[in-house]
């Protein structure tokens, strides 16, 4: 019944502004009126990472439940994990509405939300009473004035650390001036060792990346995550590239670009990093990932994990399972017997 409700709810939700319509579906996760419970996962699905199990590979990206409001909702879609956040240390409005736009023709979404949320003791609260059905993980950033780097991540990942599976170092909004710039290696490297200082036991620590950066700067990135203990990469971010043939009537709005424009460019990206970390770095490919051979290919390309943003916020929690179904053909298509076997197996 929950998953028929969703079904007819999604035109409505169509119709609705892209961000009140979000707003709608969390409320209705929070409350368990969306998702039917999902069916148990092959046991081909199942895969190792970051020192957790996972029943399966194909995770909520940070973003959709920012406050991590509705984490038992989620869990019940049948998500092998989910990453709450960003939060940021102190709550912030974001910018002025309207700030989600969807280009329906493109199978695309651009967002400038700017970090909109309760902030980090509100999260904390909401994340130490979350259910344990799947490993969570915690997405970090920084608020818009008055952000301190190398004083606020060691904060914000050592009041999350007690209650996730692993932390997410945002470095790669473009909603947030300057937040990008700590990409630099250097500058990347003074916050993770920062953050070691402050956390020296702390969850897996990843770092995200925006997938605009240059091929030249991965070696860096990648070098700096290696020196300081980092766990792994999650590649990508939103784009603030417009690739040309956009149709949508908003293609031509500020903010970051995600979904199908977005899959080629970020597994290229993961490509290239998994080549970098040669086996060294755990990888989790996001961008642009609507049905199972697009997150096969991320697997392909290196990743262990996927996550999937837009596709969820287009196609509702009927996604997942069309996902499971299409990620097991395309396996057995491509003769893997598990996500083990695909992992990093090339393109
Ligand atoms: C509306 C919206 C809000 C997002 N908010 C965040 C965020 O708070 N933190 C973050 O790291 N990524 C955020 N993202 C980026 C997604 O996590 C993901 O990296 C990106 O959308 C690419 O995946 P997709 O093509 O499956 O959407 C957001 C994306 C969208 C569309």
């Amino acid at each position: 019944m929950p998953h028929m409700l969703a079904r007819a709810a999604l035109p409505l939700l169509r119709r609705m502004d892209a961000e009140r319509a979000h707003l709608v579906a969390l409320r209705a996760l929070r409350l368990g009126l969306a998702g039917a419970g999902a069916a148990p996962d092959s046991p081909r699905l199942a895969v190792q990472a970051l020192g957790q199990h996972f029943t399966n590979p194909l995770g909520l990206a940070a973003g959709f439940d920012k406050d991590a409001v509705a984490l038992r909702g989620l869990a019940r879609l049948g998500f092998g994990f989910i990453e709450a956040g960003t939060v940021t240390p102190r709550p912030q409005p974001g910018n002025p509405r309207p700030r989600i736009f969807r280009l329906p023709a493109d199978g695309a979404v651009i967002n400038r939300l700017g970090f909109n949320n309760a902030g980090l003791a509100a999260f904390v609260r909401h994340l130490a009473t979350a259910p344990r059905g799947v490993p969570l993980g915690a997405n970090v950033g920084l608020n818009r004035d008055g952000a301190d780097a190398e004083r606020d991540y060691p904060a914000l990942v050592a009041a999350v650390a007690p209650h996730v599976a692993y932390v997410v170092v945002n470095v790669s909004s473009p909603n947030t001036p300057g937040l990008r710039d700590l990409q630099a290696a250097p500058r990347l490297a003074g916050i993770l060792a920062a953050i070691r200082r402050r956390v020296p036991v702390a969850p897996p620590l990843l770092v995200k990346l925006a997938p605009d950066l240059a091929a030249g700067d991965l070696p860096g990135i990648v070098a700096a995550c290696l020196d300081t203990g980092v766990a792994g990469l999650v590649v990508s971010n939103t784009t603030l590239a417009r690739p040309a043939g956009l149709r949508g009537r908003h293609a031509g709005e500020g903010g970051g670009l995600s979904g199908a424009p977005l899959f080629a460019p970020a597994t290229a990206m993961l490509a290239e990093v998994a080549r970098l970390a040669a086996g060294r770095l755990t990888l989790i490919g996001v961008g642009g990932v609507a049905d199972g051979r697009q997150a096969l290919a991320k697997l392909r390309a290196g990743a262990s994990l996927v996550q999937i943003y837009t596709g969820f916020a287009l196609h509702g929690p009927a996604l997942l399972p069309r996902l499971k179904r299409e990620l097991l053909a395309a396996m057995d298509a491509a003769g893997f017997a598990t996500i083990t076997d695909a992992i990093g197996s090339g393109l």
